[in-house]
């Protein structure tokens, strides 16, 4: 029979205090836990099973697999190089998974440092929200090795409907970047919609199940036209979260000469909602933007 391997989750906010639990679940790995603020890994202690470490020495240096999901590129600089960050401690021939959304430049950093350490990084940030990680449906975008990735394959698929390997390390962040710019352009179409047919009079329920299975259909449409239009903000991805991965998609298209016209319009929209109190308000408030800028 193989030895079980050690697998430790870092990071247990909104997106990883579920996956961790999923990973918990399963049979294959020991599992272990860390996270900076330590009431919330008691707390996650108590919910599943798995090694709950108090320092990130003990959390990682008998790791096989370490996995992350924390805040922003500054958050993982953190976490891995500082004084008090988790380098020295890493294990040789380990693998790094990184859940967090970061910039391209972080990745490829993050690949560049645990190489000469033997330890080998895939990027793999997630779509799917809190919903998706709770659920175990997340979609994962990955950057790195087809080996490496094969053998995080039963990992990753413990909190996971898809891996989709991108390509070369830092791959995995550009797709999400992608999913972005994707969203940002499509909540601000939707907005423009649906303060359209509210100056309509339109009814609301009839046109969003009339048009939702059509070609103007979208998980925006379908899982936030209702919450827009009774202007409920108050769950779901946070505008502080979008301002930051819109972020790194206009300096990445700063390099490689993309115009992300709408890209920047609504991320411009984003930080002055944020100015205006919405930081922690689900993306979907981009529709407010007018009203609140008469
Ligand atoms: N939320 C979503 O719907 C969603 C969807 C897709 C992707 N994402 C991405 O997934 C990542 C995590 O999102 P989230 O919503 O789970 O965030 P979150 O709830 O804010 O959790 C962040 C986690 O990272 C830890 N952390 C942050 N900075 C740290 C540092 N410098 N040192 C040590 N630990 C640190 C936090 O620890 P503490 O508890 O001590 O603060 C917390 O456990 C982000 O990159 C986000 O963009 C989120």
């Amino acid at each position: 029979m193989s030895k079980k391997r050690n697998v430790t989750f870092v990071g247990l906010g909104t997106m990883g205090y579920p996956m961790a639990g999923h990973l918990s679940r399963s049979e294959l790995f020991n599992v272990s836990v860390f996270n900076r603020t330590s009431e919330k890994s008691a707390q996650w202690g108590e919910a599943y099973e798995g090694r709950v470490a108090l320092t990130i020495e003990d959390a990682v240096k008998d790791a096989d697999v370490v996995i992350t999901c924390t805040g922003r590129d500054e958050d993982m600089m953190e976490i891995v190089f500082s004084d008090d960050g988790m380098m020295p401690y890493l294990k040789k021939g380990s693998i790094f998974i990184d859940h967090t959304t970061t910039s391209f430049k972080l990745a490829k950093h993050l690949n560049e440092s645990l190489k000469d350490k033997n330890i080998s990084f895939i990027d793999a940030p997630v779509s799917g929200g809190e919903a998706g990680a709770i659920n175990g449906v997340l979609s994962v975008m990955a950057g790195g090795d087809a080996h490496i990735l094969d053998a995080c394959d039963s990992i990753i698929k413990t909190y996971s409907k898809s891996i989709t390997l991108m390509g070369d390390s830092g791959s995995g962040q550009l797709a999400k970047m992608v999913n972005q710019i994707c969203i940002a352009g499509l909540l601000q179409g939707l907005s423009e919609g649906l303060l359209f047919a509210e100056s309509e009079n339109l009814n609301m329920d009839k046109l969003l199940s009339a048009i939702s299975g059509g070609a103007a259909q979208s998980w925006q449409m379908v899982n936030r036209g209702k919450t827009m239009h009774q202007r409920e903000f108050d769950f779901g991805f946070a505008i502080k979260w979008m301002v930051k991965d819109l972020g790194y998609c206009l300096d990445q298209a700063d390099g490689n000469n993309t115009k992300l016209t709408f890209t920047q319009e609504v991320y411009d929209r984003y930080t002055n909602l944020m100015d205006k109190g919405h930081t922690y308000s689900d993306t979907s408030a981009l529709m407010m933007f007018d009203e609140l800028n008469k």
